[in-house]
């Protein structure tokens, strides 16, 4: 069977940008790969400086997997740094990483030209050779991630490759899972959905939250009455993920004749995150209420993780060397 796996940073709360990019397509492997998924947060420690923040938000992610359908016994789900070999394997990939590489990986660009003197570490710098051991060290056939993580796939089947070609046929080289039709979410202000911008919505969240984020999506300022286009509307965007191809005409139409006014499709799109949520909240609220359930799930993952994560690190530091 072929392995899938991929990681979501403990940054802040999942959004449907991630939900639609990863989380679900990730969930929905499980029917044909072995899966195993987890939790960055050692990614996450490059940007943020809160421990309790850290703990909390990698408790409430694995949080959502669970909530969201992912079966543990039938694939894992850990954190990330319950499984040090991680780091071990990492750096030796970083011996046959280039400085020109790192230099135009989209992670470190972003952090300089944020000018945040604390993101711009050593850690973001060397960020995308962290994320190849994660994946070379599942013998990882696809990585389900969004659009914006093409880059850092690339990276790591080049390491993988660079590797290979230094000390011989030791690791596999992962193949990117991209979904066309959901490979860039739009947050409610057009951007792409992102934590960082601040422009999310949060589908556990509770209703209330969720009606206010849904309210907030910026339209243009048209009236009730007038036409609207139907193209550029941040409300259909969203609306498309989850409605019918029938329901989407339908919405466009009344858009073109008038009449229908954005308060009404943000209702219509509300109506369907709610139908589309509404159960797997209930679960996310009774998990976070029990957190030694999702601890238990996270500790069952890492154990089994790392019975192939050790084989992988045998077989790397017998490839280079590292072993009498
Ligand atoms: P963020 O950009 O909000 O910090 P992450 O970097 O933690 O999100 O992303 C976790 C996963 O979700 C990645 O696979 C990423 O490609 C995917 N993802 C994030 N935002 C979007 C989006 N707006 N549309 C589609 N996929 C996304
Ligand atoms: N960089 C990914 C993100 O920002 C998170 C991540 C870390 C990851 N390691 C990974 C994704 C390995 C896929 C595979 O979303």
């Amino acid at each position: 069977m072929k392995k899938s796996l991929s990681g979501i940073k403990s940054t802040g709360i999942p959004h449907l940008g991630n939900y639609f990019g990863m989380i679900l397509p990730a969930i929905r492997l499980q029917q044909s790969h072995e899966t195993s998924y987890f939790i960055a947060n050692l990614h996450a420690l490059t940007t943020v400086r809160d421990a309790k923040k850290i703990r909390e938000d990698t408790l409430k992610v694995a949080a959502y997997f669970l909530a969201l359908g992912y079966d543990t016994q039938r694939g894992s789900l850990y954190r990330q740094s319950d499984v040090p070999e991680v780091t071990e394997l990492s750096w030796m990939l970083s011996t046959t990483v280039s400085l020109g590489d790192l230099f135009r990986a989209h992670t470190f660009k972003a952090a300089r030209d944020k000018g945040e003197e604390g993101e711009l570490n050593l850690g973001t710098f060397s960020y995308p050779v962290l994320m190849a051991a994660d994946i070379l060290m599942n013998d990882a056939d696809v990585v389900p991630v969004g659009k914006d993580q093409l880059q850092h796939l690339e990276m790591a089947r080049a390491i993988a490759k660079r590797f290979n070609f230094h000390f011989g046929e030791t690791f596999k080289e992962p193949k990117e899972l991209i979904q066309e039709s959901v490979a860039t979410v739009p947050g409610i202000d057009g951007r792409k959905m992102s934590k960082s911008y601040g422009n999310t919505i949060e589908p556990l969240a509770s209703a209330k939250e969720v009606k206010k984020q849904v309210m907030a999506i910026v339209t243009d300022s048209k009236g009730l009455e007038d036409k609207k286009d139907p193209t550029t509307c941040n409300i259909l965007a969203l609306y498309k993920l989850f409605a019918s191809s029938v329901e989407v005409k339908e919405i466009e139409d009344k858009y073109r004749a008038g009449g229908y006014g954005y308060g009404h499709a943000k209702l219509a799109l509300l109506e369907k995150i709610e139908a589309h949520f509404g159960e797997a909240r209930a679960k996310y609220d009774a998990l976070l209420k029990n957190p030694a359930e999702i601890e238990t799930a996270l500790q069952e993952g890492a154990a089994k993780v790392r019975t192939v994560a050790s084989k992988i690190l045998g077989r790397t530091r017998a490839a280079c060397g590292m072993v009498p």
